[in-house]
């Protein structure tokens, strides 16, 4: 499903609900500006001002209610678990307050998706490499993404450097002892490292390596698989949790 494009009437209605919400905490927002409206299965993202404190909210009571019921509280654990494994790795938010169980907030990273950010052709190639160190370096802590294809969850900061977010798809890597556990680790690192290849095909192409250009074609049945897999479960899980 398409994303929606957010109308200012809907980002308004989120930013009121924002207020309400922060209002039941016994916190007061100010200079709220929303990155994502909620809806179906996506949660609120913006960046405000708590009580003097800035930084982005992700609340996961803005979805749709049943799914923000049922799901919201395992997905913001998710991905606040990830965040505080991550906690040293420069290019990731760190968590700093946590409101209740569906929504926390964490560093502003200063930072514009892949999408919509412009960079000289040079820029690029410096940017490429520092985002496959960034991966390696997120892979090092025991977290695969598993969701970079996503041109979204890529950012670019002010100074041109990388910055990941939206762990809640993420994979973390189990006990040494559990062989199952460590292959999906490394099978996921590798789908990782290959979102990188679709990522330089939509932003920067001429800097596909001959090695990602064919790999480009010949897609491993596994990133398949678990693109689709990732796919289906999201398509169930707005179906059966979504009006
Ligand atoms: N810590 C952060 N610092 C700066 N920008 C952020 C931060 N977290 C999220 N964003 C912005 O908000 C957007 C949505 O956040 P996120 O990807 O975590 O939510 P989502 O539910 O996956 O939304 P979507 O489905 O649109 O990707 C990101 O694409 C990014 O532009
Ligand atoms: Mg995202």
């Amino acid at each position: 499903m398409p994303k929606q494009v957010a109308t200012s009437e809907m980002k308004l209605e989120a930013c009121n609900k924002l207020e309400l919400r922060f209002k039941q905490f016994g916190l007061t927002v100010t200079d709220i500006t929303i990155l994502r409206v909620g809806s179906g299965s996506r949660p609120h993202v913006a960046r405000v001002n708590v009580d003097g404190q800035y930084g982005v909210v992700k609340d996961h009571s803005g979805c749709d209610p049943l799914f923000s019921r049922l799901l919201g509280k395992l997905l913001t654990r998710r991905e606040m678990r990830a965040l505080y494994q991550l906690d040293d790795v420069e290019g990731v938010p760190k968590v700093i307050r946590v409101f209740d169980a569906r929504s926390f907030l964490m560093t502003d990273l200063d930072a514009v998706p892949f999408r919509g950010s412009v960079m000289e052709k040079d820029q690029w190639s410096v940017f490429f490499p520092k985002l496959e160190t960034l991966i390696h370096r997120i892979h090092a802590e025991g977290v695969a993404h598993c969701d970079l294809r996503s041109l979204d969850n890529t950012l670019v900061t002010a100074k041109g450097n990388p910055a990941i977010v939206d762990f809640v798809g993420c994979f973390r890597r189990g006990k040494n002892w559990n062989i199952l556990t460590c292959w999906m680790f490394r099978r996921l690192c590798a789908v990782d490292y290959s979102a990188i290849g679709k990522q330089k095909k939509a932003i920067a192409p001429w800097l596909l390596s001959s090695n990602e250009f064919i790999e480009r074609r010949q897609e491993s049945v596994f990133s398949r698989l678990a693109r689709n897999t990732g796919v289906i479960i999201r398509k169930l899980a707005r179906s059966m949790f979504t009006r």
